[in-house]
């Protein structure tokens, strides 16, 4: 066991909830709490339809809420009708909401743009009537590669109203990356903009379309929209490219929204599994909507008053949940911003919380580590140094936060006044799990506390079992929930294979470990596949590997992670090349030059902190790879398990150079 995770095992300290916050808060109270999670248990199928009934409108009734005829394959509200943009927009219309805003956009240098419901309802409108001027229909693919935006949200929700499945693909991918998932998606059209522009410089993102689409098997593609965001240059193809002020402009502002089963894909999102190949896990309509909606209502206890502001990007799904689909579908005004956190000063976050009044902010663990550094070095861009008190929650995702940096994000961001909200999820589970709620729970720095109402989660054994109070395990979902992955897109084996192993009693296996406390507290223990999670972004060990063994140079590559104290784990790749073992300024050109080709291969988050040659790797007689020793050997610790066994023991060694 790590001392970080030792260290948050012996975490004592208690943090009871705010009497302000209990008082009229969405679940009041322990009581409140638990009243709901005994509605879920004695009869799941009556809470959740209830549920589905009071939140979201429907163009037809459903009269089935669960069908499990075909497990894990499950189907929700599976004869209901409905529009996920009708209710994320149309639903205000009419109502005081209308005249809201709905987002303030921030941009990289600083320019605010606000956008009201009625507004946002019309462009989004304007953008679907374009797309289907374009000759796009319901059911097709679209690839969305954009910068934060008003547009990229325009763009996502237009998708949902004509029951276009979306596919964000991180704007920070290399064209390779887009390149696989077009072709996997077989998406038929390509939203883009000509560059991103973050911490003041501009990356291009058309080009990388293009560089992406000329790798042969998207010729389904057959427009790709180009929103202008800086006016750089960008190659045009005509009669495949149109700006997308053109493809909107003269489209009225109304759009029916088409009515869909709730059951149609929203969305497929790519994310990182134990092989080489990412998932597209794969979303429904109804069920990721009500999720979406019931956690931002729930976990952030939204009010109409609020200004929330959550730091994702739309191309991860907190993106997709906490800032397209939730938050509009709850009524609340919004901040979305295009830049970095440390531009123009570190205290840019602090500085937008004061500005924009900030009431519920929702962030990263690894940005509120580099931000701790950076306070401490930059003193006139301490959080104190600003008017915080705005804020009445704050929370954190993507990775587990450490009793250290949940402290100083509770004092110096939170003023100790505002609960820290460690919510646990994944892409797979749509919206929040396993989290703390404003008015009902006592805190426990590193821990994510209890599970939400109607959500079946447990830790077990290898057999399914569960295991007993401070004993670790597998974190498992035991009953199925609305927002759930429906498969993964084209591998529906896969999907089963991944998520409901057949010793595990048909729970949803998460894949991480976890363990619980006296209190029954979950305690999240990390991966328990070969994902490694750098900065919160999941990243697979095969993919950089392969990434890494399709360079010219290199013959072996084996990818491993080392805790990081700012981005949580760090990628350390040991790698043999083609040619004799490399030395001094040699090795380090070479480090160099692989660390480009995964940063082209893949994007610039996969990219090794450490390179490390050998002439060969660790293995077992059988020819093995023993990742376990090379865990040791990146962390730079000394290996003191029996190596007997290995074939090779002087490798190890070799391997402990970093480059
Ligand atoms: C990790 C992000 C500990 C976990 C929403 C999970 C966490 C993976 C937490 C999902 C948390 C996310 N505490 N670990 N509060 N939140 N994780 O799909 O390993 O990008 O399986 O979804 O991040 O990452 P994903």
């Amino acid at each position: 066991m790590s001392n970080e995770i030792e260290s948050i095992l012996t975490e004592n300290r208690v943090f009871p909830p705010f009497d302000n916050l209990v008082q009229g808060a969405a679940i009041s109270g322990m009581d409140g709490y638990r009243a709901m999670c005994n509605e879920a248990d004695a009869n799941p199928d009556e809470f959740w339809a209830r549920l589905a009934r009071e939140n979201l409108v429907w163009n037809k009734p459903f009269t089935q809420v669960l069908d499990e005829s075909e497990a894990p394959f499950y189907r929700w509200f599976g004869d209901g009708e409905l529009n996920v943009s009708a209710n994320c927009l149309d639903k205000h219309l009419g109502t005081p909401t209308a005249n809201k805003t709905a987002l303030i956009f921030e941009s990289d240098d600083g320019k605010v743009t606000k956008v009201t419901y009625k507004e946002l309802h019309a462009r989004v409108c304007e953008f679907a009537n374009g797309i289907k001027a374009l000759g796009h229909k319901t059911g097709e693919r679209a690839i969305i590669y954009m910068p934060m935006s008003i547009e990229a949200v325009v763009a996502m929700q237009a998708c949902a109203r004509l029951g276009i499945i979306h596919s964000v693909v991180f704007g920070g991918f290399s064209s390779k990356s887009l390149h696989e998932r077009t072709v996997d998606v077989g998406a038929s059209l390509v939203i883009t903009a000509d560059e991103q522009v973050r911490g003041g410089k501009t990356i291009p993102l058309k080009n990388a379309v293009d560089e992406a689409l000329g790798m042969g098997g998207c010729e389904a593609v057959s427009h790709v929209i180009v929103y202008k965001r800086t006016g750089g240059q960008v190659a045009w193809s005509e009669g495949r490219d149109v700006w997308m002020h053109d493809a909107t402009a003269n489209q009225a502002s109304q759009c029916e929204p088409v009515a869909l089963s709730a059951e149609h894909p929203l969305f497929i999102l790519y994310t990182s599994g134990s092989t080489g190949k990412p998932k597209g896990v794969q979303h429904a309509s109804g069920g990721f909507l009500l999720w979406s909606l019931l956690t931002v209502n729930w976990t952030f206890d939204a009010k109409d008053s609020d200004v929330f502001w959550c730091t994702a990007d739309v191309g991860w799904v907190t993106g997709h949940t906490y800032i397209t689909y939730g938050p509009l579908a709850a009524g609340l005004t919004q901040v979305v911003f295009e830049g970095v956190p440390t531009y123009p000063t570190v205290g840019r976050f602090w500085d937008m919380i004061q500005r924009h009044k900030v009431t519920v902010f929702y962030t990263a663990p690894t940005a509120i580590r580099s931000l701790t550094k950076a306070a401490e070095a930059s003193p006139s861009h301490h959080p104190r140094e600003y008017d915080l008190s705005s804020l009445r929650i704050i929370g954190s995702v993507g990775e587990p936060i450490n009793p250290e940096a949940w402290m100083w994000y509770y004092k110096n961001v939170g003023g100790e006044r505002c609960p820290v909200l460690d919510t646990w999820w994944q892409t797979e589970t749509g919206a929040h799990m396993i989290t703390p709620l404003p008015g009902v729970t006592p805190l426990k720095p590193g821990s994510c506390t209890l599970p939400l109402p109607g959500i079946a989660a447990a830790v077990v054994d290898e057999a399914g079992e569960e295991v007993e109070q401070g004993k670790g395990g597998f974190l498992v979902i035991k009953r199925p929930w609305p927002g759930m992955i429906r498969t993964i897109w084209g591998d529906p084996e896969r999907f089963k294979k991944s998520y409901f192993p057949p010793e595990l009693k048909g729970y949803y296996l998460a894949g991480d470990g976890a363990q619980r406390d006296k209190d029954n507290y979950f305690w999240i223990m990390g991966r328990i596949d070969d994902v490694l999670n750098v900065s919160g972004h999941r990243l697979g060990t095969m993919e950089v590997e392969s990434a890494l063994v399709a360079h010219d140079l290199v013959a072996e590559a084996a990818v491993v992670g080392r805790p990081d104290a700012t981005t949580g784990e760090a990628v350390v790749a040991f790698v043999v090349l083609n040619q004799s073992l490399p030395e001094g300024e040699e090795a380090d050109h070479i480090a160099k030059q692989l660390r480009d080709w995964v940063a082209r291969e893949i994007g610039p988050i996969a990219k090794p902190k450490d390179i490390r040659f050998g002439e060969n790797l660790p293995k077992t007689r059988s020819g093995k790879i023993m990742r376990r020793l090379l865990r040791v050997v990146a962390k730079g610790e000394q290996v003191t398990q029996d190596v007997s066994t290995l074939e090779n023991p002087a490798i190890l060694d070799q391997l402990s150079q970093a480059h």
